[in-house]
């Protein structure tokens, strides 16, 4: 396999906390070696002690044994506010447990069988979409992300008009704010105020509006009885089984927004990485169209498959879960101690800002073999169960893992089976994508790849 391009230069002696700075613009070449052995890193300024914990043992002390002793902070609820208001993302305690509650059931395994057609459909459109030539990957990926989103949620496709105003102002959002989407993720000092542009302002307000507008119209078609069974429906009708509470139009809004957010950037950052790595190993990717064609009948056709049908493409799946490995699209996950801790005997006082690293636990050098190689096949092997088991967290783990996870899955292993059915992908030398974090890693200079019809 070709390996992802890696720097010739980490430097070694820079302070950690310029490395997160750096994080931001070019994760691979400016992250030092140590640091992809490091058990955990720590960083004490006057205004900031900030640890990065780097060890399955802590990680899940952390994530999944005291998750309520390490909640989000809230500086990341301020840095995130405009447009997420008090959504599951950032709330903690018992605001989030209730939330979860309410939110849960409509991911679960049935769920995801009913919104199979809808992701079809937007695959379907993603495919007819693309054209030959040399192309920017990452905005059609969210293009088609942001659409599954539509049609499994709302029951509408993209080209919708609200949804369509949705995601050009979310782009545009996106554009005025992205240091700030970034704010939620590196530390900074409690005292360094919060300053949104007055576009990202004017961009959130919007976007929140439109949201409002979609979940307003559909609150009424529950009330009268017309509206259709999707997702939207399902999680404004489920009541919290503790309280018998459901969600009110305004928290709605919020949790609509969310899932916009995490469910389009993250499964569009995966997917374009996903393809860039296929790209570069082209007799892998001649497998993989090989499964890929387990579609064919359905395309011909014109009828959505089976949900079972996934089952079809192991070789897809495994290589997506390399991808996430290597390009794990939330590349940081930030905690705050709730109370005095001691970790690797390092006393941490109140309010110590803790990262857990999916980037460099993916990359671990004491957890995964080449661990820089990109080897799909390494997923059929029953020893990396016990490496994903410690390493591999692109979806967080504990309590507060990822709601969308097992949809995430899905549509993407069905989106990449469908894309290669019919297109071949193909790196372009020049353009090799420098990845850097967002509020997801992404592309400094996008994801250009060339497209040929497949035969
Ligand atoms: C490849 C795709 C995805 C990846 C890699 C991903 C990753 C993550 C990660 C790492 C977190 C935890 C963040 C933290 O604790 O700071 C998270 C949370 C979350 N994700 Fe995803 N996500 C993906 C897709 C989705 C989708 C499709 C949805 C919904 C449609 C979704 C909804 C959420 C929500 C609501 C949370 C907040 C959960 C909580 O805090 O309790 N995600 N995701």
């Amino acid at each position: 396999m070709t390996r992802p391009p890696m720097p010739d230069h980490r430097p070694d002696r820079v302070p950690f906390w310029r490395h997160l700075g750096m994080f931001r613009r070019d994760i691979l070449s400016t992250q030092p070696a140590r640091l992809y052995r490091a058990k955990m890193a720590e960083v004490k300024l006057p205004f900031l002690h900030s640890v990065m914990v780097n060890t399955p043992e802590l990680v899940r002390l952390v994530l999944q044994d005291r998750p309520r002793d390490f909640p989000k902070s809230d500086r990341v609820r301020e840095g995130l506010r405009l447009l997420l208001g008090n959504s599951v993302f950032v709330t903690n305690g018992d605001e989030w447990a209730r939330q979860r509650r309410i939110i849960d059931p409509a991911f679960e395994g049935g769920r995801l069988r009913d919104t199979f057609p809808a992701m079809w459909e937007a695959a379907q459109a993603a495919a007819n979409r693309l054209q030959a030539g040399q192309i920017e990957i990452e905005e059609e990926m969210s293009h088609a992300a942001a659409d599954v989103i539509f049609r499994t949620l709302f029951s509408v496709p993209i080209a919708d008009g609200t949804a369509a105003e949705v995601y050009r102002t979310f782009r545009a959002h996106q554009r005025s704010a992205p240091i700030l989407n970034l704010a939620a993720l590196v530390p900074l000092p409690r005292w360094m105020p919060r300053f949104f542009p007055r576009q990202t302002r004017t961009t959130a307000a919007r976007i929140r509006a439109l949201i409002t507008q979609m979940t307003s119209a559909r609150m009424a078609a529950i009330q009268a009885g017309t509206a259709p069974d999707d997702l939207a429906t399902k999680i404004m009708t489920t009541r919290d089984p503790e309280t018998g509470s459901t969600f009110d139009t305004a928290e709605m809004v919020d949790q609509v927004a969310i899932f916009f957010l995490a469910g389009h950037e993250t499964s569009a950052s995966a997917l374009a990485w996903t393809l860039y790595l296929i790209a570069t190993n082209p007799d892998w990717q001649a497998r993989l169209a090989d499964e890929a064609q387990a579609l064919a009948p359905y395309i011909k056709a014109g009828t959505a498959p089976e949900f079972g049908l996934l089952k079809q493409f192991p070789l897809i799946r495994d290589t997506f879960r390399e991808a996430l490995r290597l390009y794990p699209p939330v590349p940081m996950l930030v905690r705050e101690t709730a109370g005095r801790e001691c970790f690797r005997g390092r006393p941490l006082g109140r309010g110590t800002q803790v990262i857990v690293s999916p980037w460099h636990l993916g990359r671990h050098e004491d957890i995964w073999q080449d661990p820089h190689e990109f080897r799909p096949e390494r997923w059929q092997d029953p020893a990396t169960k016990r490496c994903a088991r410690d390493g591999f967290i692109p979806f967080s783990t504990g309590p507060r893992v990822c709601t969308g996870a097992g949809f995430a899955m899905a549509e993407a292993v069905l989106i990449l089976a469908r894309l290669l059915c019919t297109w071949d992908f193909r790196a372009i030398p020049a353009r090799v994508p420098v990845p850097m974090a967002h509020m997801t890693v992404r592309a400094r200079d996008g994801i250009w790849l060339e497209l040929r019809a497949r035969e």
